[in-house]
């Protein structure tokens, strides 16, 4: 990409009163970045939810952003969902996505907003992208076809914010980050990622006494894991930092097998049985790792380790999650 990488912006971290709109303030990566502005003294966010303002609804934005006129805006609202419910619902991925970024960016273009990050996630990226894949890898291969609606809507998302710099000067950037876990995350019995999935089920093997956890696969596929504050340290070290034409990748950079994790998650909780391999599942891809170098050399690195990670969202499960 052939904008400045490490241009400085230094103007979100000083005024504390500036009007942030953090669209998506319940879900995961919201919520954590909710936390993270309030922890450091911003005293005017603008919040709504999905029952108070529908982003799809593009005249409801559009009079949201001329009467709040917010000078900064945080883009993590999005339909997610795992494999099954993007196979199910692929129009609801591609066009629920389309709106509700195409509305809020444009929205916020046309209303006087200084600058806007978007989020996206690594699945931007092809199926057989190189390891650790680097930003440049975007639109070099096919995408894995099982979530490609989702992920054409999010690749529009990262071009939409370039061409608006292009057109119009206007400092949108974007950042994608890995498989993230924390407060908030979704704890669904079926339709959870790994990592929540993992310690729902060792949780409930504790309780009922289960001698045995069965999981899926070999354990040998290579993962990556961040914990969502340490996104949210990046997001505004990204809002404060960076103003360049390329998404940024945000990961942990340190790889975990799904064995090792599961022996952490299992340590974590304190299930006490048997964890066992079913290898006759599917494993999937066996590797997948961001290369973070470019954010790395602008200056930020994760803080909170894997282990400690998990212990606080053990504790935030045991405190908010219903059996
Ligand atoms: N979770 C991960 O591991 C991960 C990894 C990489 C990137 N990301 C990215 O981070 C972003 C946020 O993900 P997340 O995990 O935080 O998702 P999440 O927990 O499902 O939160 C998404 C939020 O968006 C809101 N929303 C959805 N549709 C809306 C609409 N039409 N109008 C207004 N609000 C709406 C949701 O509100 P309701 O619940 O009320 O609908 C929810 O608060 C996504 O762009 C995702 O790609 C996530």
């Amino acid at each position: 990409m052939g904008a400045a990488p490490n241009q400085e912006t230094n103007s979100f971290l000083p005024d504390k009163s500036a009007k942030v709109f953090v669209a998506g303030h319940r879900g995961l990566v919201g919520s954590a970045i909710v936390r993270k502005l309030q922890d450091l003294g911003f005293t005017n966010l603008l919040l709504r939810t999905h029952a108070d303002l529908d982003l799809t609804h593009q005249s409801d934005v559009e009079s949201f952003f001329s009467t709040q006129t917010p000078r900064y805006v945080i883009l993590a609202a999005a339909k997610v969902g795992g494999i099954h419910a993007n196979n199910t619902y692929p129009a609801d991925f591609i066009a629920v996505n389309l709106q509700i970024q195409t509305n809020v960016i444009d929205s916020s273009y046309r209303h006087g907003v200084e600058k806007l990050i978007f989020l996206g996630s690594s699945c931007i990226y092809p199926k057989f992208a190189p390891q650790p894949i680097p930003e440049r890898a975007l639109l070099t291969g096919p995408l894995e076809p099982t979530n490609e609606w989702y992920a054409v809507a999010k690749i529009a998302g990262i071009k939409m914010c370039q061409a608006y710099r292009i057109q119009f000067n206007w400092d949108a950037i974007s950042a994608m980050p890995t498989n993230l876990y924390g407060p908030n995350d979704n704890f669904h019995p079926e339709n959870s990622h790994v990592l929540p999935a993992l310690m729902r089920r060792f949780h409930e093997a504790k309780i009922k006494g289960f001698k045995q956890v069965v999981v899926w696969g070999t354990g040998s596929p290579l993962r990556e894991f961040l914990h969502v504050d340490d996104l949210a340290d990046a997001v505004v070290f990204l809002m404060e930092k960076y103003s360049g034409l390329s998404h940024v990748n945000v990961g942990s950079g340190t790889e975990v097998s799904i064995k090792e994790l599961a022996e952490l998650v299992k340590e974590v909780v304190g299930f006490e049985g048997e964890v066992v391999w079913d290898d006759s599942k599917p494993d999937g891809t066996p590797r997948k790792l961001m290369d973070s170098s470019m954010l790395q050399a602008l200056g930020w690195s994760p803080k909170i380790s894997l282990r400690d990670g998990l212990v606080g969202t053990y504790n935030w499960y045991l405190e908010h999650v219903k059996e």
